[in-house]
């Protein structure tokens, strides 16, 4: 069978017409802004705002290549379809919630919920996929988030360990994508009515599991970006059926659509606007799912490690640490987020942020910290110019008129990373991975 053709056993005829149309056409990209780090809304006023999601706006890639440009490596915003950008939004996040995000690679919807969150909440981002997970983290460290543990483990088993625990739970399912085949004909391609039918098989099982972690009165916000129900509307009805949550009605979005039988819900379409489109649902957690007893990992900072921790911050930061959430895992130094989470047999790949690591009787500070931190935390900031900026996103080592020791470095006053002076040579610390040509 034919995905229009399955569609149309569900929608009308001429909307599924309008739909395949809509598709044929060119998307709108969409980003958003990281409210932690850009101070400067002027840098996007020649874009077109989001209609629905504040500090948001809408570009032409075939026009601005944002994606290249020195403010995305320094985490300014994130670059996000648009329509997926309702999901955190409409989580209604409360500042000292514990989010998290199930699936969450490669992090729009964890990095937007961060956004809402102060120290005094959590956010725990997972995705099974290693590969995945490690863009996960990348992004997370690039918008200077703080109180993030980061996981690489299958939904079943945090549902083994973290049952009862959060306030707030994204279960944005690995789907067929329906709403993608305009950006990957690899997508479309790839469509197949026995691959629909296995994946919300999998989002079943999923729901429930993702609802077990939830505290009685917390929300799930389940949602995909593919349109057809199988995946949406019947899954969100397994989890109905099988347990006491509730449906949440979501507010009014112009022009968008309600879930079939399920008016509750959310269904954005590319008919409605030019994104790609999203079924998004919120539930509500009725069940009284018992908590284990969780023990915080404790510190494990050995007396010679924390020596050379505190001489690196007495001579290069202004800041002060709580040494009961510094931990250490092998020869990395992580500052475990104030209301962290035992991880004990999880797969873990950040425990907070990551301060740096200890290399042969030295303590290195991290990239992660650096872009964490703000201007007045470092003793010396370096602001570098165009072309020293090009070199050093680069890896380039050059020549810099300093003072030795760790510096801060900037751009325009945004903080790209961090340096070592060696006798006025400026030795590069900018991560292998991330170095590359900027536009400036
Ligand atoms: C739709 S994508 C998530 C997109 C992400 N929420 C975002 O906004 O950037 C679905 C993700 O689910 C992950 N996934 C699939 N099955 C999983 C499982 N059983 N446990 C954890 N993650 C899973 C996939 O690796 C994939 O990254």
């Amino acid at each position: 069978m034919k995905y229009a053709d399955f569609l149309k056993t569900y929608f009308p005829e001429d909307f599924v017409d309008q739909l395949i149309k809509a598709q044929e056409g060119e998307a709108i990209s969409g980003l958003r802004i990281n409210r932690s780090k850009c101070h400067d809304l002027g840098l996007f006023r020649m874009l077109e705002k989001h209609p629905f999601v504040k500090q948001a706006y809408l570009f032409d890639k075939n026009i601005h290549a944002f994606g290249k440009s020195v403010y995305h490596q320094a985490g300014l915003y994130y670059i996000q379809e648009p329509s997926a950008m309702l999901v955190a939004e409409l989580l209604n996040i409360k500042d000292d919630d514990y989010v998290l995000d199930l699936c969450a690679a490669p992090g729009g919807k964890a990095t937007h919920a961060a956004q809402f969150l102060t120290e005094d909440g959590l956010l725990v981002a997972n995705d099974y996929n290693y590969k995945r997970a490690l863009a996960l983290q990348e992004n997370i460290e690039r918008m200077g988030i703080k109180n993030a543990i980061i996981l690489n483990n299958d939904v079943k088993k945090l549902a083994e360990k973290y049952q009862g625990v959060f306030n707030k739970v994204i279960l944005d399912a690995p789907c067929s994508g329906e709403g993608m085949f305009r950006k990957s004909e690899e997508v479309s391609e790839d469509w197949s009515l026995e691959k629909v039918h296995r994946l919300a098989k999998l989002q079943k099982e999923l729901i429930l599991k993702a609802y077990t972690l939830l505290k009685k009165g917390g929300i799930l916000i389940y949602s995909t970006c593919t349109f057809n129900p199988l995946e949406n509307e019947e899954v969100v009805k397994e989890l109905l059926t099988k347990t006491q949550a509730s449906l949440i009605s979501l507010p009014e979005v112009p022009n968008s659509k309600r879930g079939l039988e399920l008016k509750e819900a959310l269904r954005l379409f590319p008919t409605d606007y030019p994104w790609e489109g999203h079924f998004i649902a919120l539930l509500r957690c009725n069940d009284e799912h018992q908590r284990f007893d969780l023990k915080v990992n404790k510190s494990n900072i050995d007396n010679q490690s924390l020596k050379l921790f505190n001489d690196f911050v007495r001579l290069n930061l202004n800041l002060s640490f709580d040494k009961t959430r510094l931990y250490k895992i092998q020869n990395s130094l992580y500052y475990q987020p104030k209301n962290s989470l035992n991880t004990d047999q999880l797969k873990v790949l950040r425990l907070g942020l990551k301060l740096g690591d200890f290399k042969s009787k030295h303590f290195v500070p991290s990239h992660s910290l650096a872009l964490a931190s703000q201007k007045k935390d470092w003793q010396k900031v370096l602001e570098l110019n165009k072309e020293e900026t090009q070199q050093y996103l680069k890896g380039l080592t050059f020549t810099h008129q300093a003072d030795d020791g760790y510096a801060l470095v900037t751009y325009n006053s945004y903080i790209l990373g961090f340096a070592k002076i060696v006798q006025n040579q400026l030795k590069n610390h900018y991560p292998k991975a991330l170095r590359r040509d900027v536009i400036l």
